[in-house]
């Protein structure tokens, strides 16, 4: 990803960004103002992509009061069901967002400004003509890469073993550093908030592979 100085033809040169030479560029100067709506909490923002029924999410804006984060869901029923329930409940920092999170991450944050991400229980997409779903490829692992601050976590669990698996070589191919030694799955953190699929699995005893990253 690169960011050009500046973008004629503006009364105010725009800052752009693209992530590779033939995408459209992102002005970045259009990025939200994450400051104006989150406060001081937003200088430790966290994004959860893929937010489903808001277990995760809901918990999080309860029991972390001093930290905010951004859900994204692409299923507008989902969506619109966990922002009616986080206003409800009075939550400020929680904003739910409607949308494909490999198309608005890029224009909603800024490179190195992320204290964290969570994808809970992505959908492995087995089939091959359905790759192109997938969260984790190879363009979005290096984008949350990038949007990741120094220190910040990447928080993976899947309920599938082959796509964990893959999914923390490719990760670790491009630069995370694994708390838990190269090529290992984390163990369940005693404070770790479960999101409302692996509540399910916690109640059952199915396995929940984790991959807990950070970058360096
Ligand atoms: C298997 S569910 C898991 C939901 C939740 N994370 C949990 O653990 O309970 C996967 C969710 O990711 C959402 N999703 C899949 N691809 C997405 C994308 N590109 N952007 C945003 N959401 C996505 C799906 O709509 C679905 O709600």
């Amino acid at each position: 990803m690169r960011a050009d100085a500046e973008c004629h033809g503006h009364a105010k040169p725009l800052r752009m960004i693209s992530s590779a030479a033939d995408d459209a560029p992102i002005a970045l100067d259009l990025l939200p103002d994450w400051r104006a709506l989150l406060g001081d909490r937003a200088g430790r923002l966290e994004v959860e992509m893929g937010s489903g029924h808001g277990g995760y999410a809901l918990a999080f804006a309860h029991e972390r009061p001093e930290r905010a984060l951004v859900a994204i869901e692409q299923r507008l029923k989902f969506a619109d069901r966990l922002r009616a329930r986080a206003e409800h409940r009075g939550y400020a920092n929680l904003v739910v967002l409607q949308g494909d999170a490999r198309l608005l991450a890029a224009r909603l944050f800024r490179a190195g400004s992320l204290a964290a991400v969570h994808l809970h229980f992505p959908d492995p997409w087995w089939k091959r003509r359905h790759h192109r779903r997938r969260l984790v490829d190879d363009g979005m692992a290096r984008l949350i890469f990038g949007l990741l601050a120094r220190g910040g976590l990447l928080d993976l669990r899947s309920d599938v073993e082959r796509y964990a698996a893959e999914a923390l070589d490719r990760l670790e191919a491009i630069g995370f550093l694994n708390e838990a030694g190269r090529g290992r799955f984390a163990e369940r953190a005693p404070d770790e908030i479960p999101s409302t699929r692996e509540k399910r699995y916690l109640a059952t005893g199915q396995a929940v592979w984790r991959v807990r990253l950070r970058k360096p």
